[in-house]
């Protein structure tokens, strides 16, 4: 009833974690793996080729209806994310890029298809991650549209060289090719959509696009120390949670309307119910993922997703995704 599908590739659910949410050592993949839970999909947290600690703490803080962080990458480096990887085998798995070069992301994607051809790892996908926006000194590629176009020239060009190689590999066909997508910013002028647009659709390969990431460089204060909530930056962060649901759905829809079926959607910010689920899917996501509610709640919230989506599904007699997915009324 839920299943659904990125490219040719089928899901038995829409469900997958966002990147940096419950997903930074293998005991938590592990966890995001277990059958218990419904998302038939995960993804690392973002790599860089090297491990890093990170900003200092404290660097996440929760509310009501928002989170904001500033965790600056810590991770365990590709290797260790590719090894976990290969050991969990529930559900399919995407990895995470977030170089803080266009060469370190080039040196990673090559340890991804060196690890195909030897270890015959099983991944789904890649998320170019084009938005990080806590690096110091270092701005997100997805505002810079001839950054990114040439980033993704050179990514794409670095992926058709091995894909070639695997080709001649009588252990490969299609059926094994890699998902291909990138994570965006989010975008606010009408403009913007339409130029990260046109470079998008210029990738033939490219399969699908998240959106949005954590809505860049917020402030919390609190009242009471006068201060600001988390450490590096001098308190600006990334903010997610409810009150990024508006400028998610928009993004979602507005990509839709560009891209059409050629690259799907994942949709991800603001969801915490299953109507978050349904408006974003309405709005054109073909998958959903779960980012602060996913921190606040543990994985149980995907089975609690799936029964209040599948509630409003029946309550609409709606079967399957796919008899509203894209589907929103304009007045
Ligand atoms: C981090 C935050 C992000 O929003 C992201 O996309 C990648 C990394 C971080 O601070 O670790």
């Amino acid at each position: 009833m839920l299943n659904t599908k990125i490219k040719g590739t089928t899901f038995n659910t829409p469900f997958i974690n966002a990147s940096g949410c419950w997903c930074y050592s293998h005991n938590e993949l592990e966890e995001l793996n277990d059958k218990r839970y419904c998302n038939d999909a995960l993804i690392s947290k973002s790599s860089t080729f090297q491990i890093r600690d990170g900003n200092p703490e404290p660097r996440y803080k929760e509310f009501d209806n928002l989170s904001i962080n500033s965790m600056g990458l810590p991770n365990y480096g590709i290797k260790y994310y590719l090894n976990s990887l290969s050991n969990l085998n529930e559900k399919r798995k995407f990895i995470s890029l977030s170089g803080l070069s266009l060469n370190e992301n080039l040196n990673m994607i090559n340890a991804i298809y060196e690890d195909l051809l030897i270890n015959e790892t099983q991944i789904s996908g890649i998320e170019i991650n084009l938005s990080c926006p806590n690096v110091i000194g270092k701005p997100q590629i997805g505002y810079d549209f001839l950054e990114m176009e040439m980033y993704l020239d050179k990514i794409f060009d670095n992926i058709n060289t091995f894909e070639n190689r695997i080709k001649d590999n009588t252990k490969f066909n299609n059926n094994n090719e890699l998902l291909i997508g990138v994570k965006l910013p989010p975008y606010f002028d009408m403009s913007h959509f339409e130029s990260a647009a046109a470079v998008l659709r210029k990738f033939e390969r490219l399969n699908f696009i998240t959106s949005i990431n954590s809505v860049g460089n917020g402030l919390v204060i609190d009242t009471n120390s006068e201060s600001v909530v988390i450490k590096p930056k001098n308190g600006f962060g990334g903010l997610g949670g409810s009150i990024i649901k508006p400028t998610a759905l928009a993004n979602v829809h507005k990509f839709y309307q560009l891209l059409g079926d050629k690259i799907d959607i994942i949709g991800c910010g603001g969801v915490t119910n299953g109507e978050d689920v349904f408006q974003h899917i309405l709005a054109g996501a073909s998958m959903v993922s779960i980012g602060t509610e996913l921190m606040k709640k543990g994985p149980q919230i995907f089975n609690n997703l799936q029964s209040e989506l599948i509630e409003i599904m029946n309550h609409k007699g709606y079967k399957y995704i796919k008899d509203f997915r894209g589907k929103l009324k304009h007045l």
